[in-house]
This record gives C-alpha cells, structure tokens and sequence, in this order.
C-alpha cells in the first residue's frame, strides 16, 4: 500500500468516533403535504430543538422547500432522511436568494453545517433539486456558464468528523455539492442523478471541494453532464475510491488560478478503482493563464500555486470521448472577455502517477498535456495502460508541450494551444 493511502487511513480513523456516538432528543419534521406549504421552516425549527445531541427524522414522505435553509452550527446530531426533500421551481426565488457559497460567486439553495453530523439516507433518503426546469430555463440565457444566483443543491460548510452516507441526490439545480472549509468527513454510498428529463442538463456536476481537507468519497456513482467530481483551490488530502461516473467529464483538479495573485493549491489526491463509462476523460487539470481576462465565475487568469501528489490507480473506463488525461493551462469559460497566453501560467501541475488505465476509448489520445512554459508539468507518469478502440486497436497518441520528467512514456507529438473549458481544444 502506498504511505499516502496509509497516512490518510491514520487521519481518517477519528471520523469513526463521529459514526456511533449516543443522542437523545429527537424530531420528526412534519410535513406540509403540498408545494404550497414551504415546509423550510419546519425544518429550521427541528434543528434548533434536535441540532445539537439530537437526532432529527425525514419521515417516508415530500418535502416542500421553497425558501433557502441555512442549517449551521450543528454538532452531535443524527440526520435520518427516509423521503425526500424537494425543491421549488420559483426561479426569480432562487436567483434572488440563494446563499453565497463563499468562493467563485457561487451561490446555494441549502447551507449544511457543524461538527459530528451523520446524515443517512440508508439507500433511500433524496433530495431532488427538480432541476428539470432549471435544464430549460438556462437554455434561455445569453451565458449558460456559471449564471449568477443559480443555486447548488447543497452546500456543506464548515463540516468536520462527519458522515454523509446512502442519500441519493437527483436532478440538482446546478453543482450538486459544493464542500467548502470542511474536514475529516467522509461522502459514501452516494448516488447522483442530474440527467434532465425534458433536456439535458448543464453545469451540473457532482461535487465540487473547496479549501477543504481529509475527505473520503468512497461508493459514488455519479450520472451527469459536468464534471464527475472536481477538486478545486486548496483541496488537500482527499481519497477518492470504488465509484463509477457516467457520461460526465470525469475527475478534474481546478479550475484553479483564476484569482489574481492568489496562492491556492490542490495537494494529496488519491483515487483508486474508479470506473467511467462515456465519460470524457477519467482524469483533467484545468488551471487558468497569468493574464487575467474579467472576473469569476466565467472570467479570471493570474493566480498562482501547484498542483501535486496526484495518485491514480486502477481506472477502467468505457467508451470514453475525449484524452483519458488531459491537461488544459489555458481554461475559458464561456461568457469571458478573451483568453490569454496559454503558456505562462504561473500555476504548477508535477508530480502526477496514473498506474493501470483500461479499458475502451473513442479517442485516440491517452494524453493530451497542454502545459505551461513559464512553470512546466514535472514528474508525469503513466503506467500499466491499456485502452482500445471498440475494433481492438491501441489508442497510443501522447500530446504534450512542455512536459518535463516522464516516466513510462514518450510524446508522440504537439499539443494543440487553445482556450479551453474541458481539457482539450
Ligand atoms: C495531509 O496529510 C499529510 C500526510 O498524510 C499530513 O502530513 C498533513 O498534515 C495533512 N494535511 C492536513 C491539512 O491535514
Ligand atoms: C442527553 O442525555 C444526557 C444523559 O441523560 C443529559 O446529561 C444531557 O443533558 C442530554 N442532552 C440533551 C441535549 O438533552
Ligand atoms: C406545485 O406543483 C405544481 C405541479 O408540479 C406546479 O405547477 C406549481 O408551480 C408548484 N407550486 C409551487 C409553489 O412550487
Ligand atoms: C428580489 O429582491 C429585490 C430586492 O430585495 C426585491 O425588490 C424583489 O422583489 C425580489 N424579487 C423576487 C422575485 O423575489
Ligand atoms: C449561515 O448561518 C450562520 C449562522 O447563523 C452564519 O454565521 C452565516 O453567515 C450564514 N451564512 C450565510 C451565507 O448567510
Ligand atoms: C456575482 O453574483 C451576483 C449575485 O448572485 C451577481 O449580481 C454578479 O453579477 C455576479 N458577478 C459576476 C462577475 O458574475
Ligand atoms: C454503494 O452505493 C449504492 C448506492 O448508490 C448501494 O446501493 C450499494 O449497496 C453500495 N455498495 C456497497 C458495497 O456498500
Ligand atoms: C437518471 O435519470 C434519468 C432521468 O430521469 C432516468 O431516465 C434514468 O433512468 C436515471 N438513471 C438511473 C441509473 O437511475
Ligand atoms: C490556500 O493555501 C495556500 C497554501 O497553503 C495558503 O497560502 C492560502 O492562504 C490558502 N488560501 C485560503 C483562502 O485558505
Ligand atoms: C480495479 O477496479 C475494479 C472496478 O473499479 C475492481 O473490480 C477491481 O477489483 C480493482 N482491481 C484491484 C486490483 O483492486
Ligand atoms: C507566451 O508566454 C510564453 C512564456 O512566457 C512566451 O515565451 C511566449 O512568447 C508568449 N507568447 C506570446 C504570443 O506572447
Ligand atoms: C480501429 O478504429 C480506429 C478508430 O476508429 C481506426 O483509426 C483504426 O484504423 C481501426 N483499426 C482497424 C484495424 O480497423
């Protein structure tokens, strides 16, 4: 076993004090029974009684949340969802009142917080973000990209030695998670489902971790459009294992250095039987330019920092669309001014292991590592490779530029340069 996967074990073992710890009180929310009724109330109430050494009961039934919870500050609680929580479709609502999340001017239909939280929804528990109007309402818009007030389903803030485990998260408004300032908390048996019923959804990715540390995702299975799950600015020691994305774009580090002058890095990665159907990668950097072109979300450039210690091993992936590993230092997100120099990124990418990628590819490119020339990709290795065409012919094409330190490879040629959202242009 690898010593980072041992010292993340040894870091994570205090979350299992979070699993049984006793509790006393307990509420049963009480639902309205109609999408009239907002039953967000109800449910701020619960927690104020049973938030702390409590335990607070989602019965088998809906629940109607047409206003923003903001649920913080909870420690010792129990979290038993049984039914489902649904969202309202009030659009001007939303847009106008959804949380700040705290980094990209992202915003949140649901703040969730506190230390020694276990919410479980053994399998069953749903919170539906009834995205679907959503899926058409963006189609509408000018920018599709990151639209201002277009709310997460859930945002867990501050959470530390906690435990999500067997919810199921369907059709969110937009990211279905984001984790920002939270540690030493484990994601496991999650299944999510953002594929539109009317359209296709977008911008829906699975998760998102911000300025967050020691976090295992362990069972997920992820269905959407978007990134499959993605580790952004100051995401350090996170595993991720035994989980299956479809159709998505796969696991992505970034976008990071959009923030002029800002230090941020993304530490520790380690992902471990992971599988991919249609997805378009398995795993991609995006990492913005040194020239700074508008404001976040859609705009930025010129921030600074590294990412490194990213380990992968066993990847087996199906169908997959675009590069299996991609490196993009050049992202632009539609909605921006203009893109910059795609070569001097001050942001760093070293120190990346891909060990066994298997499987079947429509692309041709295993890589495609578009790096910067100012702070070249260090230390690359990929290994124990095997991806096919559907006709049994190897995909062998390694694209780089500015590559330095390859280990069980060679480039087989130039990389295209080019402003990109996902990874490859
Ligand atoms: C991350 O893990 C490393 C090694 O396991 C440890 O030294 C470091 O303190 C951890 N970082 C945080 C922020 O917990
Ligand atoms: C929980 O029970 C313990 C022991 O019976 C008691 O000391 C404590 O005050 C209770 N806590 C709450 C929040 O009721
Ligand atoms: C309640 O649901 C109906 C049917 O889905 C929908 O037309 C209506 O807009 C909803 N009302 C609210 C307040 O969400
Ligand atoms: C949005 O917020 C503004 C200012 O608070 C308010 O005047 C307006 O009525 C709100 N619109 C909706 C749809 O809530
Ligand atoms: C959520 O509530 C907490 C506790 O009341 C507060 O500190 C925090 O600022 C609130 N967050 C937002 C985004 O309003
Ligand atoms: C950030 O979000 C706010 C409200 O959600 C919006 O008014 C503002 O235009 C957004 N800023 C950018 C640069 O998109
Ligand atoms: C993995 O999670 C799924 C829910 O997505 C669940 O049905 C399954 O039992 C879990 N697998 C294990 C081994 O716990
Ligand atoms: C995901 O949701 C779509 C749309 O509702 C549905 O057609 C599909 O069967 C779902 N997939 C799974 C695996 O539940
Ligand atoms: C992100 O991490 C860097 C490097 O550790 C640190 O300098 C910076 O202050 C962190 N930023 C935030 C907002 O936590
Ligand atoms: C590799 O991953 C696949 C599924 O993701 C799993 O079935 C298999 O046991 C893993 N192999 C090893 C050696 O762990
Ligand atoms: C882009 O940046 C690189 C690295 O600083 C530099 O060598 C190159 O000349 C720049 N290209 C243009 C078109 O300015
Ligand atoms: C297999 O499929 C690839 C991609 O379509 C094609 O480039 C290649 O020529 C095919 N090989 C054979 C032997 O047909």
């Amino acid at each position: 076993m690898h010593c980072i996967s041992i010292l993340l074990l040894i870091a994570l073992t205090n979350i299992t004090n979070a699993y049984t710890h006793r509790t006393n009180k307990t509420c049963t929310v009480k639902a309205s029974g109609t999408n009239s009724t907002d039953d967000a109330p109800a449910i701020r109430a619960a927690f104020v009684e049973c938030g702390h050494d409590g335990k607070v009961v989602f019965a088998p039934t809906t629940y109607h949340i047409n206003s923003i919870l903001n649920i913080s500050g909870l420690s010792n609680v129990d979290i038993d969802i049984q039914g489902k929580l649904l969202w309202s479709t009030n659009i001007p609502y939303w847009l106008n009142h959804s949380l700040p999340v705290g980094y990209q001017n992202q915003s949140t239909a649901f703040i969730l917080s506190g230390n020694r939280v276990r919410l479980n929804g053994h399998g069953l528990g749903t919170l539906d973000g009834n995205g679907d109007a959503w899926y058409e309402w963006i189609r509408q818009q000018p920018n599709t990209s990151n639209y201002p007030g277009r709310p997460h389903q859930i945002t867990f803030a501050g959470l530390t030695d906690s435990l999500v485990k067997g919810v199921r998260f369907i059709r969110s408004q937009m990211w279905t998670m984001s984790i920002i300032h939270s540690r030493d908390t484990v994601f496991e048996d999650i299944f999510v489902n953002n594929t539109g019923n009317r359209v296709s959804s977008s911008n829906t990715d699975g998760a998102d971790t911000i300025y967050s540390t020691n976090l295992l995702f362990r069972n997920w299975t992820v269905h959407n459009g978007d990134d499959s799950i993605s580790f952004k600015a100051n995401s350090t020691n996170m595993t991720l294992r035994d989980s299956h994305f479809y159709n998505g774009l796969g696991i992505a580090i970034g976008s990071i250095g959009q923030y002029k002058g800002a230090f941020e890095t993304v530490e520790n990665i380690y992902v471990e039987n992971v599988e991919f159907s249609n997805t378009l990668h398995a795993f991609y950097v995006k990492t913005w330019t040194d020239d700074q072109n508008g404001y976040p979300p859609n705009g930025g450039g010129g921030g600074r920092g590294y990412a490194e210690g990213m380990r992968l091993r066993n990847l087996t992936a199906t169908g997959l669309r675009g590069a299996a590993f991609s490196i993009s230092q050049c992202t632009r997100f539609s909605g921006a001014p203009g893109v910059g120099n795609c070569t001097n990124s001050q942001f760093q990418v070293r120190d990346v292991e891909i060990e066994g990628l298997r499987g079947t590819t429509k692309s041709a490119r295993v890589a495609s590592l578009q790096c910067s020339a100012v702070a070249p990709c260090m230390d690359v290795a990929i290994e124990g490779v095997d991806l096919k065409f559907a006709n049994g012919t190897a995909a062998g094409s390694y694209l780089c530029g500015n590559v330095g330190e390859k280990r069980g490879w060679e480039c087989t040629g130039k990389v295209c340069e080019g402003g990109s959202a996902t990874g490859e242009c």
